[in-house]
Order: structure tokens, then sequence, then C-alpha cells
């Protein structure tokens, strides 16, 4: 199997270091259209980190959190042997084999005291403010949560995010102790913390979109793509990684690239016929006339500037079809694919 490796994300990566080399003072909002690469930028920047930072890289993807117990799980890696005597020492012993960047280390029975407690955030946030404060007189603590909306629900006496809010700013503006990096791909989740009092002038907002043009070209030149291949592949796929690894993959398998892009369309027009039935069937409760106004917008223009989001958007972007940027009210296609499949079923209606 060949894998494809890992494409330049220099402009992205200069600005997370850039984060990283200053004080920590605000919690980093990383955002972008699904499958633009954020995860993948974010850990392989983890892995090139100098020493003397200490990443802890949370990701809440595809796990099934209904309760505390369930998030704990995710949060902390449960050191069987640990036992606590102090966390200054702890830390220290700890701090020998912290390789692999995954949940915060925490000594079995001191996880066993926290789950006893009935306010369990307060007695959680307490251990890894004392974590990092230990752990920062050797090395800066970073905290990464990936997918971070998928705990946005979560009630336990009160929302554990305004909880998490809370402590993250503990973290970054008031102890300038631990950068704290929140990622998500649900923009209306972004939505949400753009207009949250609470976080106002406490965090700021990382884009990472997909590819720019010149990069995408860089990168099917490694793979070998003849020039009207290219042009072929930057007009189906714009520079969405996750496609482009596929038509390299393609290209490698000698298939044929154009075909496999036009498969590619096929996919997603479909997905967005699917919400017409969807509407035929009742299951929608959008009319279609007011689902293709939507998409007209987008006839001529591949952004536009919205005053104010109305209903369909909103369900379009739920869909996946659209990506909304709170930050700069503009919104557009998800993809380069979905552009062209939305002026597909315009012209088809
Ligand atoms: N810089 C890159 N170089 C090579 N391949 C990449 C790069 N970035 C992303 N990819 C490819 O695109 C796929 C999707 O990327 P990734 O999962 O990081 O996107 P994401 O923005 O985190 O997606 P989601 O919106 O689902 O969270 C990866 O599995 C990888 O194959
Ligand atoms: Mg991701």
């Amino acid at each position: 199997m060949k894998r494809i490796a890992f494409h330049n994300r220099d402009t992205e990566t200069k600005e997370i270091m850039d984060i990283l080399d200053a004080e920590p003072s605000l919690i980093t909002f990383v955002y972008g259209p699904i499958n633009s690469g954020k995860t993948t930028t974010i850990s392989h920047l983890l892995k090139e980190l100098p020493e003397d930072y200490a990443p802890f890289y949370v990701n809440l993807r595809g796990r099934f959190i209904t309760d505390y117990e369930d998030f704990l799980n995710v949060l902390f890696e449960i050191d069987e042997e640990g036992e606590i005597g102090n966390v200054t020492e702890y830390v220290k012993s700890a701090l020998k084999d912290l390789g692999a960047v995954s949940g915060i280390p925490i000594p079995i029975n001191l996880f066993e005291r926290i789950f006893e407690k009935k306010d369990k955030s307060k007695d959680m946030f307490k251990y890894i403010e004392q974590f990092f404060v230990e752990l920062s007189k050797t090395r800066t603590p970073i905290l990464i949560i990936d997918e971070l909306q998928v705990i946005r629900d979560l009630k336990i006496d009160g929302l554990l995010i305004y909880k998490l809010f809370n402590f993250f700013i503990r973290l970054t503006k008031e102890l300038h102790l631990a950068h704290v990096f929140a990622i998500s791909s649900d923009s209306l989740f972004i939505e949400d913390v753009h207009s949250e009092a609470m976080l106002e002038g406490r965090c700021r907002y990382l884009m990472v979109d997909d590819f720019d043009c010149k990069t995408t070209m860089d990168f099917l030149n490694k793979y070998g793509f003849s020039n009207e291949e290219k042009e072929l592949t930057w007009d189906y796929c714009g520079g969405k990684p996750v496609c482009l690894v596929e038509l390299a993959n393609a290209k490698i398998n000698k298939k044929d690239v154009e075909s496999e892009a036009k498969k590619f369309l096929k996919i997603i027009t479909s997905q967005i016929l699917s919400i017409f039935d969807g509407i035929a069937l009742g299951k929608v409760e959008y009319s279609e006339k007011a689902l293709i106004d939507e998409f007209k917008n987008f006839e001529k223009k591949e952004l536009v500037q919205y005053d104010r989001a109305n209903k369909e958007k909103i369900f379009l972007v739920e869909r996946n079809v659209l990506f909304i940027d709170p930050t700069q009210r503009t919104i557009k296609p998800q993809s380069r694919l979905n552009l062209l499949a939305i002026r597909e079923v315009v012209r088809n209606a």
C-alpha cells in the first residue's frame, strides 16, 4: 500500500506556531469546511513539536458520551499503576514516559476519587490545573479537544460545555498556563461559540480551509498528474484534501482520473437530490423552491456574504451542503463538488 504523504500546510502551521510561541492568553477555535484537513494539520504539527511542549490531544469524534463517566474516560488516560501521594510527585513520574499524545494522565486512585465526588467537574478541573501547574515548570502544556461539539448538549448539573469554557478561560487568559485549542467541523457550533457572550474577547478563530490552487497543483505534481488532469481535478474537486488523496490513489492505480472525479460529483449531486426526495416524502419541511432560491445565490458566485441567516440556510448547513463562517458572515458550498452539484441542480430545476 502506498501512503499519500502529508502535504504542505505552512501557512496554518506558522499561524499555530506563532500562537504557541506567545504566552497562552486566548482559546483558539479551529474551524473550516468538512474534510478540509483540520485534524490532519494539527496531528502533524503535534508530531513535529519541539520537546519543550507537552500536548494532550483528545478526539471526541465517534465517542458515545452521555454522562460524566464517558467524558472523564476520554479526557483522561488512566494510569493503572500510578499512585497519588501528591500531584507534584506524580507529574514528575508521569512525565518520564509521556510519549504518545492522548488524554491527561491520572493515577487510578485519584480518578476513582473524582468519580465519588458529587461535583465531579470541580475536582476534575482542579486536578488538571494542578497537573498543568507542575508540568509548566518544565514544559508548556497544550490541550487540544477535537470535535468539541459532541458534548455541546451534555447536561449534568448544568451544561458541561459552559464549565469547560470557563475552565479554558482560566487556563489561558487568567493563568496563562496552557494553550487551548478547540477544533470543530460543525460550523453551526462555531456560530454558537461566536455569539456566546461569555467567550467574547477571550478566544480567537483559526480557519483551516481546503488547499488553495497553488498548494493543490504542488500536490498533484507529486503524483505525476498531466496538465489536463490537474485542470480537471481543480475544476471538480478544488483543493479538498480528501478528494485529492482519492484521485492521487486512482492515478497511482492507473485509473482514469476524469471518470473517478465524475463519480464523486454524481454522489454529491445525488445527496443533494435526496433532500428533495425527503420533501416529497414529507420528511423535510422546507419547500423545494425556497431551497433552490438559496442555491441560486451560487449560480455565479462561489462565496456570498449573508446579512441574516434564515431557516433554509441553516438547514443546508446542517445537511453539510453549505458552510458558514460566522466570523466573516460568509457562506459557501462545503466543497467545489458541492458547488458544481448545486449548479447542476439549479440548471435542472
Ligand atoms: N495536508 C494534508 N496532506 C495530505 N493529506 C491530507 C492533508 N490534510 C488532509 N488530508 C487528507 O484528507 C483527509 C481528511 O482530513 P481531516 O480528517 O484532517 O479533515 P478534517 O477537516 O479534520 O475533517 P472533519 O471535518 O471531518 O473533521 C485525511 O484523512 C487525509 O487523507
Ligand atoms: Mg477532523
